[in-house]
Parts: structure tokens; sequence; C-alpha cells
């Protein structure tokens, strides 16, 4: 199959301040050093793969007490032009919701939700060419789908996350073209493996092994499929569907429990 990348537009901000210090999700380790610089460099490497292919980044200040700040996918959802902001599940990122919602203010978007509900952004939301996916179980509720689906007026399916390695739905689903996606099952409970059966019967499956390295955190621009280089298992099947895998080292950001998506949010014009 013939594929073809078209340019997009990140939000993506800087780990200046990462650090470790508390722990909302299992892959965190506060007793687990961060070399700082090296961190740098990984993300500095993911922002200028995505200019080298041709897409636009744009970036966020960081915040020295805002450590998880880097995960920019988090902060909101952008659809058509339209931003639903975030609220966030633990008072350690509250704060970043509000410095998304200043950006947005400031770079000309005037069609700004402010959620009632809890939401993680684009953690917990995938769009595809029909759907708006939407994970519940660990971060944001339920009822910031029904929201989700008021504003944008598209249909939001939701999925149940059940082990908490997969916290958030970009953590065991991926998007990689129109209505064809990538996901782990076992993260999902019986009923929204069917329903993901259902929607998506040609879906590439990954195996535990691929999801454990984080590999399902990816991102593709319709043709070159950004993802954690410890996924290997994943390159073939991509390459045998027409992707080109993009193989990033994000190993000091794993350790927050994040790598390429957590870091990209993807504004959708
Ligand atoms: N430490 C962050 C948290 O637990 C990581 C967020 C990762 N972001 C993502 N889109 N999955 O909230």
């Amino acid at each position: 199959m013939r594929r073809d990348a078209t340019p997009r537009r990140y939000l993506m901000c800087p780990p200046a301040h990462f650090k470790v210090t508390y722990s909302i999700n299992p892959w965190m380790d506060p007793t687990k050093p961060v070399d700082l610089p090296l961190a740098l460099a990984q993300w500095e490497d993911l922002r200028d793969r995505y200019r080298s292919l041709g897409h636009i980044v744009e970036t966020l200040e960081p915040d020295p007490a805002l450590p998880d700040m880097v995960f920019a996918a988090n902060g909101a959802l952008v659809v058509d032009g339209r931003v639903l902001g975030a609220r966030f599940a633990y008072p350690e990122r509250t704060a970043e919701a509000e410095r998304h919602l200043d950006w947005f203010r400031g770079n000309g978007y005037t069609d700004i939700h402010e959620p009632s509900h809890v939401n993680e952004g684009e953690g917990d939301f995938a769009v595809t060419e029909h759907y708006i996916l939407a994970g519940r179980g660990f971060r944001s509720s339920p009822l910031s789908h029904d929201e989700a689906q008021e504003f944008f007026g598209r249909p939001v399916i939701g999925l149940d996350l059940v082990d908490p390695r997969y916290y958030h739905l970009d953590t065991a689903l991926s998007v990689l073209d129109g209505d064809e996606i990538m996901y782990y099952p076992e993260a999902f409970s019986p009923g929204s493996r069917g329903v993901l059966r259902r929607l998506f019967p040609d879906a590439l499956i990954a195996d535990g092994r691929d999801a454990a390295a984080l590999g399902l955190n990816a991102v593709s621009d319709g043709l070159h499929v950004l993802l954690p280089q410890a996924a290997t298992g994943l390159l073939e099947p991509l390459r045998d569907r027409g992707f080109e895998p993009v193989p990033m080292d994000l190993g000091e950001l794993l350790k927050g429990g994040g790598s390429v998506k957590c870091c990209t949010q993807e504004l959708r014009p």
C-alpha cells in the first residue's frame, strides 16, 4: 500500500525541569536518578526529527514547578482548530492545564472549551478519521467523553483501560492513518477489546514485549511512524503495511512513564 506523509503541527515542551520526584504511574520511581542533559538531548532529537520531516513544532515555556510538563500531549485536545482544555487527575499536574490554555489564547485560537470533567488531553483521546477514541479507568473521567463528543460533534468511543502500566490510552493504542490503528489488546477490558475488533478489524496488534517498551506511544504522519526504539517487534509489521518506522531513544523520559507520543500534542487544523 502507498502511504503519504501530510505536514503536521505539533506542540511540545522542552524537559528543562524534568525530574521524577513523585509517582503517579507505575513507571515513575523517585529513587531512580534522571540524567537531565540526556533527557534534553533526546527530546531535541525528537523535535529536530519532526522538523526534518517537514512538520512544524511549536514550543511551550517549561516551568520549574511542573516537572511533567514535557508530556505536552496531556495539555489539551485540538481537532478542527477547536481546543478542549485539559483537567488533570493529580494535583501535581493541575497547573499545566492553564499553561496550555494561555498558549492557545496567545496563538490565535478562539474556540476554546474549559472542561468541567477530568480529561488528560491526548493522553486519553486519540483521533481517527471517523471517531475520537477515549480511554478511561485511570485518569480521564467517563463524563469527559460526553463532554468531548458534544464539543467536537464527533462520535466518541469510550474504552476501558485495565492495566495500570497502560494508564493512558496513548500508552496502549496509536493511530497510524485514517481509521488504521495499532494497539495492545490486553490493556483493555474484554468488552473494549470487542469494540476495537469490530471498529478496526485490520488493526496492527502489538504483543506484550513491544507494549512494555511503550512501543504504542508512537506518532504517525501517515508515512513515518516515530516510536520508542526498544519496540523492535513493531518494525516489520509497520514496514509490511507501507509505513516507515523511525525508532527514537527517549529512555530518560520513559522514567516519567512517557515517550514519543506523550511529548507531542498534535494541533489539528
Ligand atoms: N508522568 C506523567 C503522568 O503520569 C506521564 C504522562 C505521559 N503522557 C502521556 N500522554 N501518556 O501523568
